[in-house]
């Protein structure tokens, strides 16, 4: 294994504040999405694994974030001396492409600062062409699209997959409408609290009926949820992660009162108080789709 490389992939310095304000992203700037989320190790590696990165030759690790996927990927291959496929990253925050920049220097490595919906690189204003990816895998991200662009989503991510291509999407997916809603209204309640105004806006948390017929209609085959788990999102670390700053102080007791009201949630004990801390369960799906041969 390559140590040199591995370590400067793994680098994480500290980043200034952005100089400009766009994205709900820009605004969170730097944050662990794996700890916030309750992802050990374990998880990541076996998500990994299922992207069988042996058989890509062109991946894109879509709303990717500040990278950490993709240094998990070049990780994951420099350990079992698989060769490093070549890998996209898409990002919309400046702020988390710039930390994706800092910390990932790979010559098979692109990251663009786009849009997943466009797959348009705003920069150069480039459109990612069609049948590119072996592989489009995105973690944590389709809640960031509003319903209204969601089917548009997926007709995206299909059109730059090759044919034969897959989709591999580790995300929140829930079986109950009013659980579904309820959480709509606690991260409404944390984005504000945030200032990601974006974010209360725009976020969709799909129900597993709505995501595989979106997939349905967008031409995708083979639908099939791999792996369910849940999300275990653990009060201290959202408060450590979002909410350390001095005026923010108030942040968590109006976060306990939002959970607090998810009546649904509390009842199925998706959410629960101990002492001066809360854990929340909520329910996820690592889901694949093809793209198929013929379509
Ligand atoms: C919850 S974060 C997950 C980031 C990363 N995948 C991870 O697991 O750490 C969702 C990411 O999607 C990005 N995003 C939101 N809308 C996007 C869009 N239209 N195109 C590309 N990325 C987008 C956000 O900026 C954010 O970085």
């Amino acid at each position: 294994m390559d140590n040199h490389l591995l370590e400067r992939i793994t680098h994480n310095p500290d980043i200034s504040q952005p100089r400009v304000v766009q994205a709900a992203y820009d605004i969170v700037g730097q944050y662990n999405q794996d700890q916030i989320n309750g992802f050990d190790e374990h998880f990541l590696t076996s998500f990994v694994e299922l992207v069988d990165l042996e058989n890509a030759e062109n991946v894109l690790d879509a709303m990717s974030g500040d990278g950490n996927l993709t240094r998990r990927m070049i990780n994951y291959c420099l350990e079992r001396q698989i060769s490093v496929p070549a890998i996209t990253l898409l990002e919309y925050s400046s702020v988390q492409t710039e930390l994706a920049r800092r910390t990932i220097d790979l010559d098979t490595v692109i990251i663009l600062h786009g849009d997943i919906l466009s797959m348009k690189d705003l920069q150069s204003g480039e459109i990612l062409p069609d049948n590119s990816f072996d592989r489009v895998v995105i973690k944590s991200g389709t809640h960031e699209i509003p319903v209204a662009k969601q089917q548009q989503l997926y007709r995206s991510i299909f059109r730059v997959l090759k044919p034969g291509g897959v989709l591999i999407n580790l995300g929140f997916l829930f079986e109950d409408v009013q659980e579904r809603d309820e959480f709509i209204e606690i991260t409404k309640v944390k984005e504000t609290l945030v200032g990601a105004m974006d974010a209360v806006a725009n976020r969709y948390f799909l129900l597993r009926e709505e995501f595989y017929k979106f997939l349905e209609l967008a031409g995708f085959k083979e639908i099939r949820g791999l792996t369910s788990f849940e999300y275990v999102i653990r009060s201290e670390i959202v408060e450590k992660e979002y909410f350390s700053t001095p005026k923010l102080s108030n942040a968590m007791a109006e976060l306990f009162a939002a959970q607090k009201r998810a009546m649904t949630l509390c009842n199925h004990r998706r959410i629960v108080f101990e002492a001066n801390r809360s854990t929340m369960h909520l329910p996820g799906e690592i889901t694949i789709a093809v793209k198929p041969q013929m379509f």
